[in-house]
């Protein structure tokens, strides 16, 4: 409960710090940013915080009439908030194509892209690429949507004149890496994420690619996830109060996707709206190429 404390760190944020508070007075007009998962939770704050700072807000979702809902949550406080509501189940590989080409021929520019949406232990089901619902949604999707849009943001680089930004929500339980069931699958899901950041960033350094990757832990929130992960209601309602909210949650990604004093050392894992250095190169990239077969080899 280190947000009790109200210490910060060398960002002059801490674990108390919320969305709005770590963007504020920073003007998103004339950017895009993509972010999954905006329908609840922690990905619904950092979507409604980035509609707030004047940022075009894309948010993909399952379900088109949820989508509208959100939008509409979201433009009931901020009228001219600019968000478009666009298809994408992430764990299937032929929607993700779908959604990045939907995208992309829409000629928007792409400033930042936040990962945010993902499943805590569901009940195991083999999507239709043949993989476990939870590692497709966590990881395989993340990591195609990526590949098929980095061009864009490449390009949006040069035409907007600033780096461009994507941040991936792993979790400090990457650290329990034992895949034997299907619960466990979440860490390793999450340390997938971590190795894909470290490898992207890898490559974007090589090729000179003004686009910063940042791999987030919020946090422990009681959100949706943790319904999804077995909590009680009761349980569910108890860690609610003694938590991070959800504002708290949504502030490490609103910094380093969106605030241009955060300085990031790209690839690094952030907690807390601070960088913690933890990298296995070698690693990532066996992870990265495991991953590319998957994929069918888009990169
Ligand atoms: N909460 C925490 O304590 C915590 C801690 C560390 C890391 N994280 C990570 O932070 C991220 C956000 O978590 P949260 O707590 O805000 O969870 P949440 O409230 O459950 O939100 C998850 C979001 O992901 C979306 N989603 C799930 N499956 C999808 C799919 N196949 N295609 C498209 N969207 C899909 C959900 O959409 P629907 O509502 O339409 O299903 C929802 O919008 C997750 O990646 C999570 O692993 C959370």
């Amino acid at each position: 409960m280190t947000w009790i404390s109200k210490c910060t760190g060398k960002s002059g944020f801490g674990a108390s710090s919320t969305a709005e508070d770590v963007t504020r007075n920073v003007d998103g007009t004339g950017l895009t940013a993509i972010v999954t998962g905006a329908t609840s939770g922690v990905c619904f704050e950092t979507a409604r915080v980035l509609a707030l700072r004047r940022v075009r807000v894309v948010i993909p979702v399952i379900n088109l009439e949820t989508g509208k809902k959100v939008k509409e949550r979201i433009t009931k406080k901020i009228p001219n908030a600019k968000i478009d509501v666009m298809e994408l189940d992430i764990s299937s590989m032929e929607s993700v194509r779908k959604f990045a080409s939907e995208f992309c021929s829409k000629g928007l520019p792409l400033n930042i892209l936040i990962l945010n949406g993902g499943v805590m232990t569901p009940p195991f089901a083999l999507v239709k690429d043949d993989q476990g619902l939870q590692f497709a949604s966590n990881h395989i999707g993340n990591f195609l949507l990526t590949n098929l849009l980095v061009d864009t943001m490449k390009n949006s680089v040069t035409k907007c004149g600033r780096e461009g930004r994507i941040v991936m929500l792993s979790s400090d339980i990457h650290k329990i890496n034992d895949k034997k069931s299907n619960e466990a699958v979440y860490g390793p899901s999450k340390l997938a994420t971590a190795l894909h950041a470290q490898e992207l960033t890898r490559r974007f350094i090589e090729e000179h690619v003004y686009v910063n990757v940042d791999c987030l832990h919020l946090g422990v929130i009681a959100t949706n996830l943790a319904r999804q992960g077995g909590f009680s209601a009761f349980l569910y309602g108890v860690y609610n109060r003694i938590l991070k909210n959800v504002p708290q949650g949504a502030a490490a990604t609103c910094y380093v996707a969106f605030n241009p004093q955060a300085k990031p050392v790209s690839g690094d894992y952030v907690a807390d709206c601070n960088w913690n250095s933890a990298q296995d190169p070698e690693l990532a990239k066996k992870a990265w190429e495991a991953t590319l077969s998957k994929t069918n080899g888009n990169y």
